[in-house]
């Protein structure tokens, strides 16, 4: 098993275990009291908050912005990296640009229109979120992770959320491990 995975793993329980401190600046704290879905998102973000600190990454790519809030998370982890953010809505980049947080870039696509922005090996932390069917998935994840710096991990929400997930995640071929309860409809981590 990869200790970079045990460690994801690790940082994960102790948040659903409640022994970490919650050291996020207030404007995240308040993120996570806007509404139940923000609210039922707590764990996460807080992890991806506390897994960008951890790794102290360059380059942050998200696949599906939505409203931000899990954008401005990783880059409140850590204000040196650049994150940028990936939706086909232009909304979601507005919403997120609105947030006025320095240190983030949207871009509004297809996240499958986009890979070649970005070179071989230069993303540090890779969070995939944006359409769930299983095609999407494992098309995201052969076009992104050669994109991605050899050990790093990837992330994927939902991967329980329905069965086309469940399917993608089963297909991920790479040292894998979920982190249960750290989101209701499941959180996974590859290492590339
Ligand atoms: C689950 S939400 C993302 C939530 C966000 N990552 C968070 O944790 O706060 C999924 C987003 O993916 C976007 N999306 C759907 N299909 C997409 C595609 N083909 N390319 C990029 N984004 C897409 C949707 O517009 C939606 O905003």
């Amino acid at each position: 098993m990869s200790e970079v995975l045990d460690t994801a793993y690790e940082i994960g329980m102790s948040l659903v275990q409640g022994v970490l401190p919650d050291n996020r600046p207030e404007i995240l704290k308040k993120i996570s009291q806007t509404d139940w879905s923000t609210e039922q998102c707590h764990l996460y973000h807080r992890f991806l908050f506390a897994w960008a600190e951890h790794i102290k990454p360059s380059l942050i790519v998200e696949t599906g912005t939505d409203r931000g809030y899990s954008a401005i998370h990783l880059a409140m982890g850590r204000t040196s990296a650049k994150v940028i953010s990936i939706d086909n809505r232009s909304l979601c980049s507005d919403q997120l640009n609105a947030l006025n947080v320095p240190n983030v870039d949207t871009i509004t696509e297809d996240s499958l229109k986009v890979v070649d922005r970005f070179e071989d090996h230069s993303i540090d932390l890779l969070f995939l979120d944006s359409l769930h069917t299983c095609e999407h998935l494992s098309k995201e994840i052969e076009l992104y992770v050669p994109k991605v710096r050899p050990g790093s991990l990837v992330f994927v929400d939902d991967i329980s959320m329905t069965g086309e997930m469940a399917q993608g995640w089963a297909r991920v071929a790479y040292p894998k491990r979920s982190i249960p309860k750290l989101h209701v409809t499941g959180f996974g981590a590859f290492q590339v």
